[in-house]
């Protein structure tokens, strides 16, 4: 699958990502049908099989349950994969709990570089809430994710942000931005733009309205083929879906 640059710091990702909010979590999502968490067989098989098809990168966080330990059992040690994390949100008994202090956010990046089995994080990005313009303006989370890039302990930092405001900051403070966006959700579209123009990486996150959208296909075409998209993050814990997905992906990018 084709690899594409994620802004100025790199990595180079393909152009579909593999979400994992369902690898460790069913309370509190947003999926019109419940489901079981998978094996840890089935997880394995899952992963082997988004290598297989060229996909390079799987997005996580310390929110969604056991799914970092399970990666990082999984695929930490493996140089085929490049790995987003994120800071500031932990889910706790049923809530989420949000603390961007740089205390926390440090102790959150040790955490997740031994949940993952990693020295380096390639992408940490604020897991942020609804107020993330005002976590941004505020300025300390970004700038102790930049000292830690600095520092080498990250490779590239970025925001996953909720609103069209902080987005546009995101761009300008970050190395790349995780933005919503599907057919019922365009908001943050003027980030793509923006993040476009300034060389800046784009993740899609929820880029099937969280399951709630029907023609998958041409969700996926229409959003790879944007320019400016780095990589469209769908979360799937069905071999069969990866697949079709992958499919869906390749069909688009050779028609280009
Ligand atoms: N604040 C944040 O930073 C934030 C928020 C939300 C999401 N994310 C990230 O973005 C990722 C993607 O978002 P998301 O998981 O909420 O939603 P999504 O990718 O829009 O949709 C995932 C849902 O679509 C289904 N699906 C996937 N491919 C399919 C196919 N080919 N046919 C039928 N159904 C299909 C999945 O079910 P199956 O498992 O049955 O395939 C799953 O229920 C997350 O996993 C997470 O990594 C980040």
């Amino acid at each position: 699958m084709e690899l594409r640059s994620l802004g100025p710091r790199g990595p180079s990702v393909s152009a579909l990502a593999l979400g994992s909010t369902k690898f460790g979590r069913r309370e509190g999502v947003k999926y019109p049908n419940d489901f079981a968490l998978p094996s840890d067989g089935q997880l394995a098989d899952l992963l082997a099989l988004a290598k297989a098809e060229g996909v390079n990168l799987v997005d996580t966080a310390p929110a969604y349950g056991s799914s970092e330990t399970r990666i990082g059992v999984l695929i930490g040690a493996d140089e085929h994969w490049r790995i987003a994390t994120k800071v500031g949100e932990t889910f706790v008994d049923g809530c989420s709990h949000f603390d961007f202090s740089p205390s926390a956010i440090r102790t959150s990046v040790e955490r997740s570089r031994r949940h993952l089995r990693r020295d380096v994080l390639d992408i940490v990005l604020l897991h942020l809430s609804d107020n993330d313009s005002e976590i941004l303006r505020d300025g300390a989370a970004v700038e102790t994710l930049l000292e830690l890039r600095e520092k080498g302990v990250i490779t590239a930092v970025g925001a996953s942000t909720k609103n069209l405001a902080a987005g546009l900051v995101a761009v300008e403070q970050c190395d790349l931005v995780m933005i919503t966006l599907n057919p019922a959700d365009q908001t943050q579209q003027p980030v793509l733009t923006t993040a476009h123009d300034a060389g800046k990486g784009i993740l899609i996150k929820k880029p099937l309205d969280s399951g709630h959208h029907d023609n998958i296909p041409d969700a996926l075409a229409g959003l790879v083929q944007e320019a400016g998209v780095s990589s469209v993050v769908v979360g799937t814990i069905n071999p069969a879906h990866l697949a079709d997905n992958c499919t869906a992906v390749r069909r688009a990018l050779s028609s280009e």
